[in-house]
């Protein structure tokens, strides 16, 4: 199989600079979409047509997909469908059938196109079609005694030709050696001075190759993509499927239309996500997760029965079992959060490994830390980890109590059972087991007495 993706459109109706197959539909560029699913029928050849926004195009897919085997045609200018497709035959592996994607349809998916190279088998045309209550602007397939006989676009279409309502989605498979003879054919004598792939099946007809057709499972799957309009109408449909495939895996949401996945979430049994939840990259929650409200959650573990409680904010991060995060806090990258251990509201943690059954619940500031188990982190404690050029870690051994306002300014350790008196600013190792207090001595000031407001002078 080859498969051509036809990407060269310029996309006016975005308003943008950016092309529009770059454009992200469940934070992945249109095109990514189509050439995943591409890739999913492992074919010899993968060709992209691409045109409008010169390089660009390329050089984003390239960084996406590193050492990818992706063989590019450029199109320029762009002469239509039938033109774009002449760009990649050089490039085509003439013995196995060539499957045409358009790089702005995203949702087309894998079952589909099986379906239709099936019904394309190794020598003949295959459509994918599909019947529209409104066909305006589409090719529409016109079929004698039932076989199709050619496509009429619809701004060259008469107007019985319009009556007809199943239309061409741009979908098809060809056998390569004909399909190429068939280019060669095309002519620019249309309504659009373009040169159409659909005129192809005409000359299929001609040349006695069978036309076959198949469906889509269901018509959102053709939908393509040509203003913002249409791109989040497909962002909603492509939502409400995962939202679909996660509640007939037995996970509980709140709200399906309340939900965005941009990337995979992979959830374990019993596991409960409220309403505006954001998952981004590789999230996977175990058996028993929570997920509260308004939760950002980007490439993260989350371990057997935790909770992430509203407004939580986690982004390259685990979180162990039993533990309970927020509500507001925030995991940057590199935090590692043991077994039973408790974040609470405003903190922020940064590259921190913090063991099971440690604590911080309130205002902190915890980066490049390496925590013990067991220890309480007091409220208002902030890691002092940069000294304006270099970062430097903090130590915190098992069963440590930092008092509430204390600064560690790292690097500095604080032992094994050791205690900080609260507002102490740690600048050496506290030893384990003694209380360590920076603090000056309290002391009250006996003679003072409190200002009184001046009497006004009499006028
Ligand atoms: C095309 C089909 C029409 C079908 C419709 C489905 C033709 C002649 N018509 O019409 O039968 O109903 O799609 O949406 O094929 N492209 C290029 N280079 C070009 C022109 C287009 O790469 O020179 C790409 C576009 O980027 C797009 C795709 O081909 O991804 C389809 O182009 P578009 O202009 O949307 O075709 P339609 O006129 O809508
Ligand atoms: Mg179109």
């Amino acid at each position: 199989m080859n498969i051509v993706i036809l990407a060269a459109g310029q996309g006016k109706r975005m308003r943008s600079d950016l092309p529009k197959v770059l454009h992200p539909l469940a934070g992945k560029p249109l095109l990514r979409h189509v050439i995943d699913c591409a890739r999913s029928l492992s074919p010899q050849r993968l060709i992209v047509v691409h045109g409008h926004g010169g390089d660009t195009v390329r050089q984003a897919i390239d960084a996406a997909l590193p050492g990818n085997d992706i063989g590019w045609a450029l199109q320029s200018p762009q002469l239509g469908t039938g033109h774009a497709v002449m760009q990649a035959a050089p490039l085509l592996d003439p013995t196995v059938p060539t499957l045409v994607l358009y790089g702005d349809v995203p949702l087309t998916t894998r079952d589909t196109l099986v379906r239709l190279i099936e019904a394309a088998g190794p020598d003949r045309l295959a459509l994918l079609t599909v019947n529209l209550d409104d066909p305006t602007g589409y090719g529409r397939i016109v079929r004698h005694e039932g076989r199709i006989v050619r496509i009429v676009e619809h701004k060259d279409a008469d107007e019985p030709t319009r009556g007809i309502r199943e239309v061409n989605t741009g979908i098809m498979v060809a056998p390569t050696a004909a399909l190429e003879r068939w280019l060669a054919g095309l002519s620019d004598d249309n309504a659009q001075k373009e040169y159409y792939l659909t005129d192809i099946v005409a000359m299929a007809v001609r040349d006695g190759v069978a036309v076959a057709s198949a469906q889509p499972a269901a018509a959102w799957e053709t939908l393509g993509v040509n203003s913002k309009l249409q791109l989040a109408e497909l962002e909603r449909i492509h939502q409400r499927n995962v939202a679909e495939r996660l509640l007939d895996e037995g996970v509980t949401l709140a709200d399906p239309a309340r939900l965005d996945v941009r990337g995979t979430l992979a959830c374990g049994r019993d596991v409960a996500i409220d309403v505006n939840c954001v998952f981004e990259g590789e999230v996977t929650l175990a058996d028993g997760v929570q997920v509260g409200a308004n939760c950002v959650i980007r490439n993260a573990r989350i371990d057997a029965g935790a909770q992430i409680l509203p407004f939580t904010h986690i982004e390259d991060a685990s979180v162990g079992a039993g533990a309970r995060i927020g509500p507001y806090a925030r995991l940057r990258p590199g935090t590692e959060l043991g077994a039973d251990t408790h974040v609470g509201n405003f903190v922020e943690m940064k590259n921190t490994k913090m063991a099971a059954g440690s604590k911080a619940n309130h205002l902190a500031y915890v980066g490049d830390a390496t925590v013990g188990q067991r220890v309480n982190i007091g409220a208002g404690t902030i890691t002092c980890n940069y000294d304006g050029v270099n970062k430097h870690r903090t130590v915190i051994e098992d069963d440590a109590f930092i008092g509430s306002d204390s600064q560690l300014v790292a690097p500095v350790t604080v032992g094994r059972g050791a205690t900080l008196g609260a507002g102490t600013t740690l600048t050496r190792d506290a030893p384990p087991d003694r209380l360590t207090v920076s603090r000056s001595k309290q002391h009250t000031v006996e003679s003072w007495k409190r200002p009184q407001k001046a009497a006004k002078a009499a006028k």
